[in-house]
């Protein structure tokens, strides 16, 4: 196991490391000699040869994000007769680490926490940066809370099994990250290695899920809780994705191909305002279609969409902002005029 780095937010520190295997990661716990649990979902529990106690599997997908799985993560911690001093461990997508986490941070007012991301989405987004969450009254991510993983294993080969459907899903947020990223290195891998990565193959996919988190670690490093407007630059694509996905009923669209078409409509407001470089939003355009996001959709229910984007909770003030880019790396919070989305949209 190779440990890659330390990611700080504020006092918290999460340990991040490269496994080759999940036995490797199971081995390591069992070294710690803590009592663990391990939350994963019914099609992540396939690759876990731990012990039935030691285990809770979930329903797979959103539904599992309530109280109930919490009840359930806290009842078998209590029958391992778990302390303070024991460990959590998400074993699954973005799905379990988020309920994983939220239940470590409310067990005993806080347990250990390691996170085991296994689609694309949750290694290079959801298992870094301390946002848990739970969905009530049908409000997603209603409930939560801010509790870092103290150790975050990453295990690439875990993604051979993924569907394309979810592979789909987390590029999404990878080529939003090559856009965000200080130097084009992870533009150029994502332009170089379409085949490579397309085909899942292990040491091109590590290289990318590496290049991917680091970009996120930056902002979350310098903007911990969001408050100084960097962290919030993670949210490029996803004020447009949100009304899509609205106005999609939510079924349409995976998240990440919403935020594909969402951060598209982001680079041609941009461009349209003078404010979007020309060339590096071309670029950027050009590797989303490479990879086959659909980024030419036209909104028919324009009303729906305006209310959708109304509603977002990310509005400031009457107005919602925009992450609106410059160039490679550097973007700014935007107001935008009614007239210039619905001509993009
Ligand atoms: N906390 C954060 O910062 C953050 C960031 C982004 C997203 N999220 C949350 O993440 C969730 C979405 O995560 P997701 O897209 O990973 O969805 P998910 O966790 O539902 O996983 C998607 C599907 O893939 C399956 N799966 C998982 N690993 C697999 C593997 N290795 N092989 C085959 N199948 C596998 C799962 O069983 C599930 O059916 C949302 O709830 C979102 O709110 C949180």
């Amino acid at each position: 196991m190779k440990h890659l780095y330390d990611c700080f937010l504020g006092e918290k520190r999460t340990s991040v490391y490269l496994a080759r295997q999940v036995d490797d990661i199971i081995e390591t716990i069992k070294a710690s000699q803590k009592i663990a649990l391990w939350v994963c979902d019914s099609t992540t529990t396939n690759f876990l040869a731990v012990p039935e106690i030691n285990k809770v599997v979930l329903e797979s997908g959103e539904i599992s994000k309530k109280w109930d799985s919490v009840e359930q993560i806290c009842a078998a911690a209590v029958r391992l007769r778990m302390g303070r001093d024991g460990v959590v461990i998400g074993f699954g997508g973005g799905v379990v680490c988020d309920i994983a986490g939220f239940a470590a941070s409310m067990y005993m007012r806080g347990c250990s926490l390691a996170l085991v991301p296994t689609t694309l989405l949750a290694m290079v987004d959801a298992s870094l940066g301390g946002k848990t969450a739970i969905d009530i009254f049908g409000i997603k991510n209603l409930v939560g809370s801010f509790y870092p993983a103290r150790h975050l294993y990453l295990c690439p080969p875990l993604l051979s099994s993924l569907p394309v459907k979810e592979f789909i899903n987390g590029l999404g947020e990878v080529i939003k990250h090559a856009l965000l990223s200080p130097d084009s290195r992870l533009m150029e891998l994502l332009e170089t290695k379409k085949n490579k990565i397309l085909s899942l193959d292990t040491m091109v996919l590590q290289e990318l899920v590496i290049a991917s988190l680091e970009v996120k670690r930056r902002y979350i490093e310098s903007d911990p809780r969001e408050e100084i407007g960097l962290r919030a630059m993670l949210n490029l694509g996803h004020t447009f994705a949100h009304a899509l996905e609205t106005v999609g009923n939510l079924f349409s669209w995976s998240h990440g191909e919403a935020v594909a078409w969402g951060t598209v409509k982001a680079l041609q407001a941009g461009v349209a305002l003078r404010v979007t470089d020309e060339p590096y939003a071309h670029r950027a355009i050009a590797v989303f279609e490479s990879y086959g996001f659909d980024i030419h959709h036209r909104v028919k229910e324009t009303k729906r969409f305006l209310e959708a984007l109304e509603g977002d909770k990310k509005r400031s003030g009457s107005s919602i902002r925009f992450v609106i880019m410059q160039t490679q790396g550097k973007g700014t919070l935007q107001h935008l005029d009614q007239s210039l989305i619905i001509s993009i949209i």
